[in-house]
């Protein structure tokens, strides 16, 4: 019996995401990159999303939600809303809060080389 209990929780563990990892699983299925960008950097009239008070993300995000928006551009954003419960939006604002850009810290690492003659 105790094994079986030792055995589930290293099961449930090993499966368990952190909500960072949630919020970037709905920003995809939920395609908010085709607008915001797939580093949360936002496209034109499509605002930025990375490293933003999570507080002020998730106002917003729960007022498009019923239905309410403040110019006609944020209007695009109910029907992207509706469907989010709050749960949803807690894991897609620590996302967009604590979003660390990968793809650019491995680019810089990889471009800085120490080796070589320095094209002397
Ligand atoms: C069709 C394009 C589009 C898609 C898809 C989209 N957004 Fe937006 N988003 C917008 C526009 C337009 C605004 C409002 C810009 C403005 O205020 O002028 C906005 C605003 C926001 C804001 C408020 C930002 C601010 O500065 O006030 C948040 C947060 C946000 N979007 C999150 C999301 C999330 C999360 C998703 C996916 C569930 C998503 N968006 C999908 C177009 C889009």
């Amino acid at each position: 019996m105790r094994f079986i209990f030792i055995f589930l929780s290293i099961l449930s563990f090993s499966f368990a995401k952190t909500s960072y990892e949630k919020g970037k699983e709905l920003y995809t299925s939920k395609v908010c990159y085709s607008c915001h960008g797939h580093k949360l950097e936002g496209m034109n009239t499509f605002p930025r999303l990375a490293n933003r008070a999570k507080g002020y993300m998730a106002y917003k995000l729960k007022r498009f939600r019923s239905k309410k928006a403040d110019t006609q551009a944020q209007e695009m954003m109910i029907t992207y809303s509706v469907d989010l419960s709050d749960e949803d939006i807690e894991h897609l604002t620590t996302y967009m809060y604590d979003y660390v850009d990968v793809i650019s810290k491995e680019s810089y690492d990889y471009s800085f080389q120490t080796h070589g003659d320095g094209g002397s």
